[in-house]
């Protein structure tokens, strides 16, 4: 028997002093989409971006239903408009932005979590992950997997003649 443990890395911003100058104009235009969100039953308006690897810029934001379960998050609403739009071009970076505030910001759900990794281990390259919310501090993660540790890998389900096919 042995005992292990994780360690998970990630820088800490106190404000958006410091950061690189792309990165704040993908901020800037994330919560400028927020607006765009559809939340009128928990008026809690959530806006991604995703950088391409080509340099594209795609927006989401979340999609309520008064059917609840129907809505969808704003990350996999742009997660899947920017794969729809460029399936082979490689996400290098998603920002998520809510319009509340608290200290730290608000981090994506466990389905989100999921449908993010499935694309950075298939690109077999990290996703940067930023968030913030409102004047919350601003975390950077280098990959989907530090927020994710233990994923559940599709490829498992794959036959060996199918990963092949699929991943070359
Ligand atoms: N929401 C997101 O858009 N992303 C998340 O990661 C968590 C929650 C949305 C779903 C719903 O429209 C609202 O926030 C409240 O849960």
């Amino acid at each position: 028997m042995s005992k292990k443990s994780l360690n998970i890395e990630f820088v800490e911003y106190d404000s958006t002093n410091g950061l690189d100058k792309d990165l704040l104009t993908l901020i800037n235009c994330a919560e400028d989409n927020l607006q765009n969100a559809y939340a009128p039953y928990s008026n809690f308006k959530v806006s991604a971006v995703c950088k391409m690897e080509n340099g594209e810029i795609i927006a989401g934001t979340n999609q309520e239903n008064g059917a609840y379960p129907s809505g969808l998050c704003a990350e996999r609403v742009a997660v899947f408009a920017a794969k729809s739009k460029f399936p082979n071009q490689n996400i290098d970076k998603i920002v998520i932005t809510t319009e509340q505030s608290n200290t730290f910001p608000v981090s994506p759900c466990g389905a989100c979590r999921q449908v993010l990794i499935e694309y950075e281990i298939t690109q077999n390259q990290p996703i940067e992950l930023i968030l913030k919310s409102g004047n919350s501090k601003i975390w950077k993660f280098k990959s989907i997997a530090d927020i994710l540790p233990f994923a559940f890998d599709g490829s498992s389900i794959l036959k060996k003649w199918q990963i092949h096919k699929y991943l070359f």
